[in-house]
Order: C-alpha cells, then structure tokens, then sequence
C-alpha cells in the first residue's frame, strides 16, 4: 500500500521520532527474554540511560529481577541493583509491549527430538506481541536461526495478529513509506560467555533491517551501547551471518578433534602441534580439541541451516561431518578411560570416577548440551560409580535430554578415586595438586600441560 504525501510525511516523522528518541536516551526498550543474552543486553542499554523493561514467562526471574537478585553467575546483584535505579524493570505482562519504542527479542532456538528446528519460542513470543503492536515500534529478532526466519516466519504473524492492521515496513525509498507501519530487523547475538579480553561494546552488530528504513532505526538503536554497526542487505544475509560463524567454528573444532584423535594413534602432542601452527602470522586460527561440543550454540545452530537447505535440494556436507565427528567425542573419552583403567587393571564396572568440571566450558556457569552430562550418562551406563565437582553448580538436575539428579562431591580425598577425569578446565583448579592425589587423571582439555607424571592419560 503506498500513500499519499501526507501519510508519507506522517510515518516518516514517525521513524524519526524514534530516531531522536533513540539519540536521546528517550526510547523504552523491552528485552524479551531474560536469558543469558537478554539479561546483559538489558544491562547494557540501562548502562546508557535508556528505559528498559525485561519480559520472561519464568515467573522465578521475574521475582528475582524484582528483588534486585541475579541467578546468572557472572551478573552481580549490584549491576541489577544500579539498572533498577535506571528504571529497569521485568515482567511477565505481555501489555506492556504497547508503552515500548523498540522490542528486541532474545529466547530460546533449540533442536527438537528429531534433530529440528524448534521455533516454538520464537513463535510464543511472537503471538504474544502481536496484539499490543503499534504503528512506529521496531522489533528486532536476535535469536540464532535459519535465514528467513524473521521474514517467513514471525513478519506473517505480526502483520495477521495484531489489532491495527498494521505492516511492516518494506519500502526502499523514503516515498514508498505505507501508512501504519512497524519496522522489523534481525542482528545476531554474537555474546562469548567467559570471554573477558574483548568487551561487550567492541563486538560489532551486525544488523539486517526489512527495510534501509528499519536498518537505520536498528543501527541507532544499536549504536547506542555498541561502537561499531554493520548493516547487511536483509534480515535473511544476518541470519546467515551468524550461522556462518557457528558453522566455521563446528567444523574446524571437528577437524582438530579428528586430528587428535590420529595424532593419540601417532604419540604426537596436538596441543604442542597447534601450538606452533599458531606462531603463523596469517592463514591460521587456532581451534582446540576437546570431549564433545557444548553450549546452547555450536552444537545446534548449524542444524538450523542443514534443516533449511533440505527445502532447497541441498545437503551441508560439512556440517553433518562435522556433526558426526565432534557427536563421537564423549565416546572416545569413554573408551579413554576404560583403556585407562584396563592399565591399572580395573575395568569401568564399578569403578569409582570424579569428573571433574561440568560446565560446557571453562570458568562460566551453563551445562546446556555440555558434553560432561552425556560423558557421565556413558560411565554409568557402563556400571561406573560417578561423582561429580563444578565450582558453578552444586547440583546437576533435570536438563533438556538428561535427568541426573546428582549433588556435588568435596574435592578432597581425590584418592579415594579410581580415576579423575578432567572434562571441564575451570581456571580455579589446582591441578598440580590434583595430580599429585589423584591415582589416576585422564586430561580431556590439556589441563595438566607442564605437569609431569606417569599418572595423566591425555585423551
Ligand atoms: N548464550 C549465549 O552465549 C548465546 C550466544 C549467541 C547467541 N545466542 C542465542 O540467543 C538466544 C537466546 O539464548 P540464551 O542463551 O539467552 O537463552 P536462555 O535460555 O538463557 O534465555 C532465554 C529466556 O527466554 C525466556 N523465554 C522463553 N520463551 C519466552 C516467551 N515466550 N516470552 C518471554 N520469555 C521467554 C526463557 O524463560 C529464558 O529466560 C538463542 O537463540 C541462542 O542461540 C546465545
């Protein structure tokens, strides 16, 4: 639907009335989804001054926001505390959506039992704010998905649900501008829990509008907490960014993990051997070997691509190797310590195991898809009595595909075990130590470099 000049004007004052507003710190902006990506991005625009409104349906984070609390680790009480004192704000009230100038929305993309896409959360959501859209708010996707899925999949909804008979804005030129619009963008999250050499601000947003339009608000938006935007052509092109980067990571995890295993077969030391292809200049990024991929990540999102390629008569080779590849890692840490054991003559029935760090890495608190849950899932399948240590979690409860219901054991008399096995490098341990009361340590993350002894299997 185009317009008369005088919608046109109408709506373009609308834009960039947002777009002052955004400059101005004036713009309310709601996070949908508390998460470990919302709840610091909702962090960082209060840090700016702006007016945020966090939306969850887990009633607990809710209460807990409220309360001035945090129940993610590396967010202290404080920093809720200083964002409340902003005006920031959670709730489950999906009505507040109509007092937001912009809506970004930050939850869930799973694999489902089928090894699927799971867009069930994006869709929840998506009909949630459908209702209390208006004319001139900018939504925003930031979930990991397959490209279409802001344009295919939750534009449709927002356009059929809402009450206005409002559109997303599609126009390329200023005078295309249609009457009741709402501007729709996509920007990955690119967040690396743990990392603390680069900061929050100097990771680039890459950013894909519907519209240059809806682009530019993004941009703005972003701009604020970010020091460098980078806008792509559509939502789709980001989508396919982000995969791009998950999917580069997947696969050259899965070749050093391959190249670890020959290099075990050749009594060759693969970290010493990345080590020294890492002094290249140019040409060569590091990637390490390990038990398996975790995180809500690597291990999943390039799933969302091979899924959506099958529409197009298209197989991702890479990714199902790959997939293949690092999916082996925890049973060859199975056969590492039964080979282990076999050496001191004991077998792993019965055999009594610390594993040592849960987390899918190291120093952060997150278990999701960690492969230490599918490791000690193996070991008692085999008859293992397994124990478990984590600074981060003293309980492993109910997950996504597991129900362990574990609590977590001193870490002393590390004797008392027939082997430690080391699945998680959390900074905090004192592995000399462990080493030295251990009777038996197998070192899955190259833990124990520098320490001698006939005790560590390296696998
Ligand atoms: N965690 C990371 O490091 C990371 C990094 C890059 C990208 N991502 C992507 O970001 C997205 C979010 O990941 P996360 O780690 O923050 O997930 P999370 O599980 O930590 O948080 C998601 C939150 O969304 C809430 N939620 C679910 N459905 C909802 C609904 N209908 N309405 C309101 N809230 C709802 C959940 O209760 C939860 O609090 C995913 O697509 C993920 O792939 C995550």
């Amino acid at each position: 639907m185009t317009t008369s000049a005088a919608d046109t004007s109408a709506d373009q004052l609308k834009s960039d009335q947002l777009k002052s507003k955004i400059q101005q710190r004036q713009a309310r902006v709601g996070i949908i989804g508390m998460g470990y990506v919302g709840l610091p991005l909702a962090l960082l625009y209060s840090e700016q001054k702006f007016h945020v409104t966090g939306f969850d349906i887990d009633q607990r984070k809710v209460d807990t926001l409220a309360k001035g609390g945090s129940y993610i680790y590396r967010i202290t009480t404080d920093e809720i505390q200083a964002a409340k004192s902003q005006g920031f704000t959670a709730t489950s009230d999906y009505a507040q959506i109509a007092q937001m100038d912009a809506i970004i929305i930050c939850v869930p993309t799973p694999l489902n039992e089928y090894h699927e896409p799971d867009l069930s959360f994006i869709t929840d959501t998506t009909h949630s704010i459908a209702p209390h859209l208006r004319a001139g708010q900018l939504v925003i996707l930031e979930s990991t998905t397959y490209p279409g899925t802001t344009e295919e999949v939750m534009v449709p909804i927002l356009e059929k649900e809402n009450k206005a008979g409002l559109k997303a804005a599609r126009g390329t030129e200023p005078a295309e501008v249609a009457t009741n619009e709402f501007f729709v963008a996509f920007s990955p999250e690119r967040e690396d829990p743990g990392n603390t050499t680069v900061a929050r601000r100097d990771i680039p947003k890459v950013i894909g509008g519907l519209n240059p339009r809806a682009s530019e608000l993004a941009g703005a938006l972003y701009g604020a907490i970010f020091n460098r935007t980078v806008p792509v052509s559509s939502p789709a092109a980001a989508e396919m960014t982000k995969l791009l980067e998950n999917i580069y990571r997947c696969v050259n995890i899965a070749l050093v993990n391959e190249l670890k295993l020959l290099c075990l077969r050749m009594g060759i030391d693969i970290w010493e051997v990345i080590g020294a292809a890492s002094t290249k200049p140019f040409g060569f990024h590091p990637f390490y070997p390990g038990p398996g991929l975790g995180g809500h990540c690597i291990p999943v999102d390039p799933f969302y691509l091979s899924w959506k390629a099958k529409e197009w008569d298209f197989r991702t080779r890479f990714i199902e190797l790959a997939g293949e590849i690092n999916t082996n890692m925890p049973y060859h840490v199975l056969s590492s310590v039964a080979g282990a054991l076999n050496r001191h003559k004991k077998a792993i029935n019965g055999a009594r195991l610390l594993v040592l760090g849960v987390a899918y890495k190291k120093d952060i608190d997150d278990l999701r898809e960690s492969p230490a849950l599918t490791i000690i899932e193996l070991l008692q399948k085999d008859g293992a009595q397994v124990s478990y240590h984590d600074p981060y979690f003293p309980f492993i409860g109910k997950g996504r595909k597991y129900d362990l219901q574990m609590k977590r054991a001193e870490l002393k008399d590390l004797g008392q075990y027939d082997c430690v096995l080391i699945v998680t490098d959390h900074s905090d341990y004192d592995y000399k130590q462990i080493v030295q009361e251990a009777q038996l340590v197998v070192d899955t993350r190259n833990a124990t470099r520098g320490i001698k002894s006939a005790k560590i299997v390296h696998c």
